[in-house]
């Protein structure tokens, strides 16, 4: 197979984009229409299809959040009968009802052509060896990946989340070339090659990374691509807008295309929600163009980002976005698991022995992100050593059910945690390295 996978989309005028983005946007609000959430949506702003005349009239359409996907738990955002959908994943950092998202055959095959065309365009070949660290199942960068990979012709090794020495000897054995890896595990990974005497420079045959699934600095990426000797290019993705591929940085590596003939892109204020200029930081909102399944229309991604303004010396003129800044809401993301405190305190709070105030700790320890959660025993607390260890135990696994990461649980006295004195509790403490 030698297939070209630069799309000729990737370097027409803005104006042609526009005009694409518009026809896209009529079918995208078509299909939308079918889902009972945009009717009523819809209805309550008075709004129809025909008044969208143009692009600029985004701003009329009605916002899609987080909690709109929880409320319509399954399938109730289905835009097509379900008999046409062949794929549901759904996001971590949720309690209660997760996020879910369905596909239809089209939609992972547009998913693919969108992974592969990334990775095509920082040098990826099918003679590439491709291995995933990625969870699979219901992480999108596993199986995201993989048929991006595999559509581009690449030998795939999905190896999955952990088990470093085992990365290792198939990096070796296989002669890797090309990996997707969050950028705190590409650390962990250099640390534990050091320890098995690999060198990943003279041993290994990496020569491009895909690092993302969590906000990382210009410095720890340098710091990756000198300890492993590899070009490491940001790659954006999110469950809701399918998983990896929304946005890619090219060779210049100077902020990431977002591909507009898939995605309309606004950059809002947070609070007002009205759109910020080219250049501020603000919040990501996307409307999806190309999806059958299940459309959505003013997505809040709750990242914070701005748009890079200038053209790219690459000649793509889909516009850039800068590294991301944070989020707008009070999500952590470990080991490239989403997690929000709540997750944590619904946990805690069932338990009659426990009081009410514990504090979540993120830190770097031998290259490995970990997280402790001290939390204050309550008046029922106990001092028995035995009945504490278990309680420990209990309290650790139904965290890790919760929230798919294991803390490390410590209980503390009654009273050595700062309490929400007339105010919000510091509930996170985020020591983490970032170089
Ligand atoms: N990706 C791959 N492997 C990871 C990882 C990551 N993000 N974070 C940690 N690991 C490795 C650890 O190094 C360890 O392996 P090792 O001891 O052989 O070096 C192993 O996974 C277990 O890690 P540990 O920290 O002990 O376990 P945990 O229970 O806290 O976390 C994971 C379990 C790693 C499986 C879970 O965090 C996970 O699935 N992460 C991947 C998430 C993902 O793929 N996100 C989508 C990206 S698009
Ligand atoms: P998920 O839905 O589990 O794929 O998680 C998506 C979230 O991960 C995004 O909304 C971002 O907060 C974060 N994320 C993904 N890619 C990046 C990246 N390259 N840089 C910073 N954060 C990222
Ligand atoms: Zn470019």
């Amino acid at each position: 197979m030698n297939k070209d996978f630069y799309n000729p989309v990737e370097g027409i005028s803005r104006d042609e984009l526009r005009k694409l983005q518009y026809t896209r946007l009529q079918k995208t609000i078509a299909s939308a229409l079918n889902v009972p959430f945009y009717q009523k949506a819809f209805k309550a702003l008075g709004l129809s299809a025909s008044d969208i005349r143009s692009l600029d009239d985004i701003i009329k359409l009605p916002f899609t959040t987080k909690d709109d996907l929880r409320n319509n738990y399954p399938f109730k955002m289905a835009a097509i009968p379900l008999k046409d959908c062949v794929r549901v994943h759904s996001s971590s950092g949720t309690t209660g009802n997760p996020t879910v998202v369905l596909h239809s055959k089209n939609d992972l095959d547009a998913w693919a052509e969108l992974v592969a065309r990334n990775l095509y365009m920082v040098g990826v070949r099918d003679t590439d060896v491709f291995q995933n660290t990625s969870g699979y199942g219901m992480f999108t960068g596993g199986l995201g990946f993989q048929y991006g990979a595999e559509k581009l012709g690449c030998l795939t090794v999905p190896a999955a989340a952990g088990n470093s020495k085992r990365q290792i000897k198939f990096m070796k054995d296989f002669g890797t070339t090309v990996v997707h890896i969050i950028p705190s595990y590409a650390t962990r990974l250099a640390e534990v090659m050091a320890e098995e005497g690999v060198d990943p420079k003279k041993d290994l045959k990496i020569r491009i990374l895909a690092i993302g699934a969590e906000p990382h600095t210009e410095e720890q990426r340098k710091r990756i691509e000198e300890l492993l000797g590899v070009k490491a290019y940001n790659s954006f993705g999110m469950s809701e807008m399918c998983g990896p591929g929304v946005a890619f940085e090219c060779k210049e590596q100077n902020g990431l295309h977002i591909w507009e003939d898939n995605v309309i892109v606004e950059i809002v204020n947070p609070v007002t929600l009205q759109p910020v200029p080219d250049g501020e930081i603000g919040e990501l909102v996307l409307t999806t163009l190309n999806r059958e399944a299940m459309p959505l229309i003013r997505y809040r991604t709750r990242d914070l980002t701005r748009i890079i303004p200038g053209d790219c010396p690459c000649g793509r003129t889909h516009r850039r976005l800068a590294r991301f800044q944070g989020r707008s809401d009070d999500m952590m993301i470990l080991k490239g698991v989403n997690i929000f405190p709540i997750q944590i305190e619904k946990i805690l709070m069932g338990y009659k022995e426990l009081g009410s105030n514990f504090l979540i700790t993120l830190e770097t320890i031998s290259n490995n992100d970990e997280m402790t959660v001290e939390v204050e025993l309550g008046e029922l607390g106990t001092d028995n050593v035995g009945d504490l260890k278990d309680l420990v135990k209990d309290i650790t696994r139904k965290l890790k059910d919760e929230i798919l990461i294991t803390p490390k649980v410590k209980l503390v006295p009654k009273g050595s945690l700062p309490s929400a004195e007339g105010g919000k509790a510091v509930r996170v403490k985020d020591l983490r390295k970032l170089f």
